[in-house]
């Protein structure tokens, strides 16, 4: 196993609602002292549950993390959530770059950019999500993509203290199909080997997670993969017995 401290994130993308707080619990009192010991543990809710869930976590040790910022402090942005709004609630983390915000280029790399600045700036730690569509990687274009997207949306100055970052490959996320051990393996020692290039030392110490459907299944093959630092988990972190279930895989 790696010596970087892994950290498995539940993305609860747009589900839930105060009626979940019950099973957030269950992931709140699973997270024992066993489990504790080998890995973090985090969940990022809708915003709506922020505070809600930042409470139900004191104690417990569980993570919470927004799913997205906004580049600002605050302002005249209607609907927007601030990146120090995020932090106020008690939350820890944010996603950025979440291919699901990138599609359309609604988050190109620039703005993703500016989100991982703002997250550094009100103090939270930027899960920096990259990776490519099926049509890049039928092409042979995997590592190019994850190599411009690193360039330009990794800010300069970040540190393994405030940025992850999130391997997802597109066509992997909620499709039930994942690249092969090998395939993750190469796709994480390019993110390594860009990391160093660009930070020395300290992007030995950056951690990078897999995402795509990951399940209690396929985790432990998954987070035996080497320069694999845990995993950004959506549909099966829903359930407590499941997101557990892939922790417990340490
Ligand atoms: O951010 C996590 C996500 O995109 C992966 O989703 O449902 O394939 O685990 P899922």
């Amino acid at each position: 196993m790696s010596r970087l401290r892994p950290i498995v994130v539940g993305n609860w993308k747009m589900n839930g609602l105060k009626s979940s707080v019950a099973e957030f619990s269950r992931i709140t009192e699973g997270y024992d002292i066993g489990l504790r010991a080998k890995t973090d543990l985090a969940i990022c809710p809708p915003f709506t549950l922020l505070s809600t869930f930042a409470v139900v976590a004191l104690g417990s040790r569980v993570l919470i993390g927004g799913q997205d910022c906004h580049r600002s402090p605050s302002g005249a942005h209607t609907g927007d959530v601030s990146a120090e709004m995020i932090a106020d609630t008690g939350a820890t983390h944010v996603i950025v770059g979440h291919s699901e915000r990138r599609a359309d280029d609604l988050d190109t790399n620039a703005v993703v950019h500016a989100k991982a600045r703002a997250a550094r700036r009100a103090g939270l730690i930027a899960i920096l999500c990259i990776g490519e569509s099926e049509a890049e990687r039928d092409g042979g274009k995997t590592l190019e993509v994850l190599e411009t997207q690193l360039a330009a949306s990794v800010p300069d100055g970040a540190t393994a203290d405030n940025l992850i970052i999130a391997y997802e490959p597109i066509w992997a996320i909620g499709s039930g199909r994942t690249p092969t051990l090998d395939e993750i393996a190469e796709a994480h020692a390019h993110i390594r080997h860009q990391l160093v290039l660009r930070f020395g030392d300290e992007g030995e110490d950056m951690r990078i997670l897999y995402g795509g459907s990951v399940k209690p299944s396929n985790a432990s093959d998954i987070l035996a993969v080497e320069n694999v630092n845990g995993a950004l988990v959506g549909g099966a972190s829903l359930r407590a017995v499941d997101f557990l279930g892939i922790a417990h895989s340490y």
